[in-house]
């Protein structure tokens, strides 16, 4: 099939390097030229594993770049993959989708016959129905449900695992309303994968297909929050978090996924999508009491962290190391990170803090420029009177004799990724 996907961030370039892999020609269309300079050239700017190999594969051939919008009218459908940021009090900024939804509108205009329009970025329902269809509309003249067709095909992509995750989804979720013409192009368009795979279709309402993907979000977000309040209650009577979740985790009902309790989830969606089901709800005058506590929880497990500290040592003027930065292990993405509140709180302590992460340091010495920057976790260590361990890259399991080092070896492990050792006081967070 000719597809073409408007956005080339994190998900629409996994989207076209995917879809240029499962044989279908792939046009990328952004407005930054040198997003789309590069990918022409076969790079990405991306970090995600697997995803540059097929880019410089496919470039020039299966896979074009273009800042010209007007390329989708000669694709069979369109996906629009455009970002969608989080304003002050956690509503979504739709601006962007809607400039993408109208440029296409335009590039469609004169097609004749039908367009489908699929929806991939992260809105809720009233912004399809209210902004980007009667944006589409308007632009391109064509009628919903007519000559324009427009989906729902939500994204269940992790960070680190993008490519896998598209490659062997649990799901595919597609919200038409019941316009067989775009179930059959979307059936088309993922059918090696259904095929191969077995993957399970999920059709549905647009509606429900948008909020598919924020109750799922939510949910992961609330699971790890309610283990992690769960393990702060164990912490409080001596109780290991992580063998009582091993045992939960064998209930099918519960699932063992999802269960690794500490210092809490960050990352560029969970923040943002509970953020915006809360805002959403509140415009409907519904306080979604659970909802509240997973993000007020999540904003209480570094504090909890912090207090640990201060139970060992009183941290100010002492130099204190921070170990991992990035919002989960594999990637250099600091957005959401617990680091941050952690960095914060050792700060007003009057802290000196050095961290050390292996891929996001230079991200975070642009939001902190007045932390030192270790170049190890051994440089890091060296001297410190305490240390936090925020980030479970699978090297820190690994340190041992770095502890030596330390002025008072005391760390508190967010993660559980720290061995305990002779001589070190160590306090998990939540065990
Ligand atoms: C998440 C979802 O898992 C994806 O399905 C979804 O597509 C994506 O958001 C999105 O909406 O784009 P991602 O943000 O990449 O993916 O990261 P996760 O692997 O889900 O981790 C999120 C955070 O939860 C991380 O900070 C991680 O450290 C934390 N986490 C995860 C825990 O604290 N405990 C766990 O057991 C699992």
């Amino acid at each position: 099939m000719n597809v073409s996907v408007v956005g080339s961030g994190y998900v629409g370039t996994t989207l076209a390097a995917c879809f240029a892999d499962l044989g279908h020609d792939v046009t990328a269309v952004d407005i930054d030229k040198e997003t789309v300079e590069r990918l022409n050239a076969g790079e990405t700017t991306i970090h995600e594993p697997g995803l540059d190999p097929m880019v410089s594969a496919y470039a020039g051939s299966s896979l074009q770049a273009t800042t010209d919008h007007a390329a989708v009218a000669d694709t069979d459908l369109t996906f629009l993959a455009v970002g969608t940021p989080a304003r002050r009090d956690g509503s979504i900024d739709p601006s962007g989708l809607l400039a993408a939804a109208e440029d296409v509108g335009e590039a469609i205009a004169d097609k004749d016959g039908y367009h489908l329009v699929v929806v991939k970025s992260t809105v809720l329902p009233d912004v399809i129905d209210d902004e980007v269809i009667p944006t589409l509309e308007e632009a391109s003249g064509k009628t919903d449900g007519e000559k324009l067709g427009v989906a729902v095909n939500p994204e269940f992509l992790r960070e680190g695992s993008a490519v896998d995750d598209f490659m062997s989804p649990d799901k595919i979720v597609i919200g038409t309303d019941g316009d067989g013409r775009a179930l059959d192009l979307l059936a088309e368009l993922y059918q090696p994968l259904i095929s191969d795979w077995d993957v399970p279709t999920v059709e549905t309402g647009r509606r429900e297909a948008a909020m598919i993907k924020y109750a799922n979000n939510t949910f992961l977000a609330a699971k790890i929050s309610l283990i992690n309040d769960l393990g702060n209650i164990c912490k409080e009577f001596g109780v290991d978090t992580y063998e009582v979740a091993e045992a939960m985790g064998m209930d099918d009902r519960i699932g063992e996924k999802f269960l690794n309790s500490g210092v809490g989830w960050g990352g560029s969606c969970f923040p943002k999508d509970t953020a915006a089901l809360r805002a959403a709800a509140q415009t409907a005058n519904y306080d979604p009491a659970m909802v509240n506590a997973a993000i007020e929880i999540n904003d209480v497990q570094p504090q909890r962290l912090l207090g640990l500290i201060d139970e060992h040592v009183d941290v100010e003027g002492k130099r204190v190391a921070v170990l991992g930065l990035a919002f989960k292990p594999g990637t250099d993405d600091i957005r959401g990170s617990r680091a941050k509140p952690v960095i914060e709180g050792l700060q007003d302590r009057g802290a000196d803090v050095v961290a050390y992460d292996p891929l996001a340091a230079d991200k975070m010495a642009e939001e902190f420029p007045n932390i030192e920057y270790a170049d190890s976790a051994a440089e890091a260590l060296d001297g410190a009177h305490a240390a936090a361990a925020v980030t479970d890259w699978p090297a820190f399991a690994e340190l041992n004799t770095e502890f030596d080092e330390m002025a008072n070896p005391v760390v508190v492990d967010g993660r559980r990724i720290i061995s305990r050792r002779e001589g070190l006081t160590y306090e998990g967070l939540t065990w």
